[in-house]
């Protein structure tokens, strides 16, 4: 049996988890800072990085307690180190080797990515490697063919702005507040999805990269355009448009993802992975296909997804050691 007492302060959630063979979660507590970057429209790093500096202690209390464990009962001590805001992670990260040091517990580096993909297991028991994952959240967008619980190989990113930055940019332009994902669908189902034809793209040569920014764009300037005649503009009916233009590109390249790995299973994962018309496309043209998304609690940042990850790279003894630092950017097939 392994118990793992999980860390995750990447971006604005502190969170600690803990969680048994990796997919049993005894306890997950999510500290978020949203209210807090509200009011600048988005994250600002270091107000980030102190957040987390005041909550990381109560939140890892209260992991341990409602777990009905005691800290010295857990095996290992999990943290995410990479990818993310590089003063947030690093909060984490010290706490996590401070434990690891005290309790003379090994310590494990998360990967960020890996522990959303990880998600999965912990909300579907049966599913098994391997099998093509959209990872869509505030930081990140990757197709990933996960070969085994710890061997992933991206097959497509974006080239510009993450899924969830593309939904947080296109709110604040329509004025509906931060975080942008979670507003934009609620508002586009009131609105027409096909009253404004965004431009999807697509990559030449059979690549399956992304490209968000032109889609951004293009919502700005349709606002400008109906503004300088006069007329008012319908947010309801662009934020449908854009998130089905979204939407459809994430499920086009994911299903084509799985065609060409000849996978079975297809997954979703990240904050985005809630959106429900991202569901409902998956779910409309997924003939043939077995699907698993977890729920939107395990979508968002959490630790419990870092637990899960921490648990299969364990049991490769892939451990770190005190020298573990944080790291902004790293490409999830890197170790
Ligand atoms: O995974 P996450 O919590 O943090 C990162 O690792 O970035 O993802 C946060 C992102 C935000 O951009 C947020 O707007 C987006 O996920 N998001 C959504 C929805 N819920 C959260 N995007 C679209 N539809 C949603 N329902
Ligand atoms: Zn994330």
């Amino acid at each position: 049996m392994s118990l793992i007492l999980a860390i995750e302060s990447s971006c604005d959630e502190t969170a600690a988890a803990v969680v048994k063979d990796g997919r049993t979660v005894l306890s997950n507590v999510i500290s978020t800072q949203i209210e807090t970057h509200k009011k600048f429209g988005g994250v600002v790093p270091e107000v980030a990085s102190r957040k987390h500096l005041e909550a990381l202690n109560p939140v890892i209390d209260k992991a341990v307690v409602d777990a009905g464990i005691a800290l010295s009962d857990v095996d290992y001590i999990a943290v995410t180190y990479a990818p993310g805001l590089v003063g947030a992670l690093l909060v984490g990260v010290s706490g996590a080797k401070a434990l690891s040091l005290a309790l003379g517990k090994p310590l494990i580096g998360v990967h960020h990515i890996r522990g959303h993909i990880c998600a999965n297991f912990i909300e579907h028991p049966e599913l098994e490697p391997p099998f093509v994952c959209l990872v869509a959240s505030g930081g990140h967008s990757h197709i990933v063919y996960v070969k085994d619980y710890t061997e992933y190989e991206v097959l497509g990113q974006t080239r510009d702005d993450a899924a969830g930055e593309a939904f947080d940019k296109v709110a604040r332009v329509l004025g509906l507040g931060y975080p942008g994902g979670p507003k934009i669908d609620a508002l586009a189902v009131e609105g027409d999805e096909n009253a404004v034809s965004f431009k999807k793209v697509r990559f030449p040569n059979g690549s399956l990269d992304f490209s968000f920014s032109g889609i951004k764009t293009g919502v700005i300037n349709h606002c400008h355009n109906i503004e300088q005649k006069g007329e008012t503009v319908n947010k309801a009916d662009i934020a449908a448009s854009f998130q089905k233009s979204v939407c459809e590109v994430m499920v086009d390249n994911l299903l084509e993802a799985a065609s060409l790995k000849n996978c079975t299973k297809v997954a979703l994962a990240g904050g985005v992975a809630c959106n429900s018309r991202l569901r409902a496309e998956l779910n409309k043209r997924s003939l043939g296909l077995k699907i698993y998304y977890p729920s939107p609690i395990l979508c968002t940042d959490n630790a419990a997804m870092i637990g899960c990850s921490a648990h299969y790279e364990s049991l490769v003894s892939n451990f770190a050691d005190l020298s573990l630092n944080a790291v902004p950017y790293l490409g999830i097939d890197l170790k």
